[in-house]
């Protein structure tokens, strides 16, 4: 069987990227990696140094200097994995309004993606892998042997993203949810180094009218079809 060692997921956000990969992950005995925890731990790191707006100098050093770990769950909170920063557990602070707010700015600075491209790329370049972000097929990992591009209209994904966050708690307004979502979109895919785009040669899935668990089957469909008959 040819199934494929590197897995590319990429797509704007909400859009079920991180589902798919965890049950991929999980089904071909592959280590998950979502590159956005490492934005989001730069911006998280920027924030805590006191600045409202985090700036490109203070955002490149933090991401050529702190070291992010991604580790199997320590807790049952319902996390996949532990983030740390310098050893300290972020896992569920990465996850807030704030950080959501400044992601898409700090993960635009030039320096940020090149720090972080290149320790997703030595962790990629080992195989067995299915990683997800914004960039993975077409800059991280343009070799990767099957690429997916995760899609859904911004109503929809604000609408998962919603209940998602009301789930764990938050408080939030659908309405503030569906604004943020829409500029993040706007800013991941118009900024000039890597925009979120799909490469040419993804397969590219429109999850509107599918649950997780169909979206998950159509893929593993596809892996299986292309492991039996290669030329396909
Ligand atoms: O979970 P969600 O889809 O909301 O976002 P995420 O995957 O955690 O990514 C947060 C932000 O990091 C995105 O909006 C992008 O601005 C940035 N990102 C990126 O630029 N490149 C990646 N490979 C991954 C994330």
């Amino acid at each position: 069987m040819n199934i494929p060692s590197t897995i590319a997921i990429d797509g704007p956000a909400a859009s079920g990227k991180s589902t798919l990969a965890i049950a991929l992950a999980e089904f071909l005995g592959y280590l998950y990696f979502d590159t956005g925890v490492m934005y989001r731990a730069v911006t998280l790191e920027a924030i805590k140094s006191g600045k409202t707006t985090p700036g490109e100098e203070l955002c490149v050093a933090l991401a050529e200097r702190l070291v992010i770990d991604v580790q199997p769950p320590s807790k049952e909170d319902g996390r996949f994995c532990d983030v740390l920063v310098n050893g300290a557990d972020v896992t569920l602070e990465i996850r807030t309004p704030q950080v959501d707010a400044n992601v898409s700015v700090v993960s635009a600075y030039a320096g940020v993606r090149k720090a972080l491209t290149k320790q997703q790329r030595r962790i990629g370049l080992k195989g067995k892998v299915v990683m997800v972000g914004r960039d993975i097929g077409t800059v991280v990992l343009p070799e990767a042997e099957l690429k997916i591009y995760l899609d859904a209209t911004v109503e929809e994904r604000a609408r998962r993203r919603f209940v998602e966050r009301q789930a764990e708690g938050d408080s939030l307004n659908s309405k503030k949810v569906l604004q943020a979502m829409s500029k993040r979109d706007q800013i991941d895919s118009t900024r000039q180094i890597a925009p979120l785009q799909p490469a040419q040669d993804a397969l590219i899935v429109n999850s509107d009218d599918m649950t997780a668990e169909q979206v998950f089957t159509f893929v593993k469909n596809q892996i299986e079809k292309n492991a039996a008959h290669p030329a396909n």
